[in-house]
Parts: C-alpha cells; structure tokens; sequence
C-alpha cells in the first residue's frame, strides 16, 4: 500500500510532461555546464561505488559511467515511468548502469555501501522532513570517508 509519505513531485511537476524532460531541460537551463562541474567535483575514483540519487532520465548517471568505466554505477529513482524511460535510454548509449525505483528516504542499500552519493536537482521535490530523513539515508549508506556532492 501506497504510504501518503510517497507522493512524489515528477521530474518537471507533471507526469505528461516527463517524456519531454531531455529536451525541455536541454533548453532551458545550463545543465551540461553544471552536470560537467558536479561529475568533476565528486572526484570519483576506479573502483568507486556511485550512487546517482533521483537519477531522472539518467543524463549524468551515463556521464558519470563514461569517465569513470571502472566504478560501479548505481542510479535511483522514485518514479517508474521515468526509470522506464531512463532504462531505455541507457541501454541504447551502451552503458552498464544499474537502475532501480525507490525513494530516497527509504534507500534499498546496506550500511557503508557507497563511496560517493550525487543528486543532481532532487532535493528542490523533497519536502523539510523527506530532506532530513534523505539526508539520514545518505549519511547511513556512504562508507566512512565516502562523500556527497549535490546540485541544486
Ligand atoms: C528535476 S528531476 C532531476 C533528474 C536528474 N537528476 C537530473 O538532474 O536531470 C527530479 C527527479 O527526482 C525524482 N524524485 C522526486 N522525489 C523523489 C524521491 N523522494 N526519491 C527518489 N526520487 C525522487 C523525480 O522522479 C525526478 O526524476
């Protein structure tokens, strides 16, 4: 059963408009330029395990796999028909990411399991008490000295 916790704001407000996000995102906001400085910021290094937190249409969870093939890639998101969207995607630009529907206070990972967490315009949806509950969730999955770079 749905919890009323798990109402979600979609990626651009409203649902009929997600298959547009690319090229509405595209338009009318820098999002390569501030993409490119996140993915740069995170330092990520071989063998690092990344978790891309409310990964949308995957656009810097494919970013992140392509300069850095040798870390382990994991994008996350609460909205199925996007995550549908985002699978094709990344399937048709070759690469290996592991996508999964989930929500990004109730994360489906082990303690201390991630070195790097990025959320790229999440943060923005969550209401005061989903951002402390996500902020908890972060800080519960990353390994010790794993870090959280965030653009919102
Ligand atoms: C504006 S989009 C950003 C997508 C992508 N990160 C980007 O930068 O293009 C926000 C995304 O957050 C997702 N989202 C909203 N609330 C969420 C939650 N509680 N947990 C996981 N994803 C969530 C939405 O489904 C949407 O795909």
């Amino acid at each position: 059963m749905q919890n009323s916790r798990d109402k979600y704001i979609p990626a651009l407000g409203y649902s009929w408009l997600t298959s547009l996000y690319d090229p509405i995102v595209g338009w009318t906001i820098k999002e390569s330029a501030f993409k490119t400085d996140l993915l740069q910021q995170a330092n990520i290094r071989p063998g690092d395990r990344v978790l891309d937190l409310g990964c949308g249409t995957v656009t810097l969870t494919i970013a992140i796999k392509q300069a850095h093939p040798q870390a382990e890639i994991v994008g996350l998101d609460c909205d199925p028909t996007i995550i549908k969207q985002a699978r094709t995607k990344a399937q048709k630009s070759g690469t290996n990411i592991a996508l999964v529907q989930g929500f990004s206070y109730d994360l489906p990972y082990a303690d201390s399991s991630f070195d790097r967490v990025v959320s790229s315009l999440l943060f923005h949806h969550l209401s005061r008490d989903n951002k402390l509950r996500t902020l908890s969730e972060i800080y519960r999955v990353l390994k010790p000295k794993g870090e959280l770079h965030i653009a919102d």
